[in-house]
């Protein structure tokens, strides 16, 4: 999968993606990343990429003149231009496995008010948040939208570690509690089912803790859907 981001902060990429699952997945050619600036593509002698907003109003608003020729520059017709918005749809993990189906991704991060209105109209084909609270750049939601993808192209986890029985799996439940060695720590044990060796009793109790974890933390994924299932 390609993945181009662009922000105006480029070196806040640094790091977060050079390291652990994301930098095999770079090293193994499985993820192409790069990252733009959008203040390369301000033709003024300022390198201006903002405008006070019509109609009056705190901040400024991001031109539609760099942001478009910023991603002309990398589209094509079989890219997905996604915004990086608190006004966007809350992403979950079934968006990150739609987007991870997508050969190439446009990652575009706003910073200061946002957006040109007009950017959003042509340009965009989804408005993502990651949360109901404003941050103050698209960098970490971009950087949270490409982990949460690239661990799901294929390859790229190995089976022993695989996505399909985590939280927000098929089954739309949180993931059952894990333990491993030692058995006692500070005279707390493991449940002894799991150390039984019996795989139908073990893995009937994963699916109760997952289903008793869901219904305590998040009672809201329980809905009838998920009732109908079992
Ligand atoms: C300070 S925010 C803009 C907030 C905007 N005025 C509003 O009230 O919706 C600047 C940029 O940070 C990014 N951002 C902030 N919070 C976000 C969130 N929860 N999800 C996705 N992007 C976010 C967006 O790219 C946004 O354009």
């Amino acid at each position: 999968m390609r993945v181009d981001v662009l922000t105006l902060f480029p070196s806040m990429f640094d790091g977060p993606l050079d390291e652990s699952i994301i930098k095999r997945a770079r090293d193994a050619d499985l993820l192409d990343l790069k990252i733009t600036d959008i203040r390369d593509f301000a033709r003024d002698a300022h390198k201006t990429v903002d405008d006070r907003p019509f109609g009056g109003g705190p901040g400024m608003v991001l031109k539609p003149g760099p942001v478009f020729e910023a991603v002309e520059s990398v589209k094509t017709d079989r890219s997905r231009v996604v915004m990086l918005a608190p006004v966007g749809r809350q992403y979950n993990q079934s968006m990150a496995r739609t987007f991870a189906r997508f050969e190439h991704l446009v990652l575009l991060c706003g910073s200061y008010e946002g957006f040109d209105e007009r950017i959003c109209e042509a340009l965009v084909d989804d408005v993502v948040s990651i949360g109901d609270y404003v941050l103050t750049n698209g960098a970490l939601p971009a950087m949270v939208l490409i982990d949460s993808v690239t661990r799901l192209i294929p390859g790229v986890l190995g089976d022993e570690n695989s996505a399909s029985e985590e939280s927000y799996g098929e089954d739309g439940l949180l993931e059952y509690p894990h333990y491993t060695r030692p058995a006692e720590f500070r005279g707390m044990k493991v449940p002894e089912v799991l150390l039984s060796g019996n795989h139908g009793e073990i893995a009937k109790w994963r699916r109760e803790m997952a289903r008793k974890r869901t219904a305590e933390r998040r009672p809201d994924l329980l809905g009838e859907d998920q009732v109908a299932r079992d």
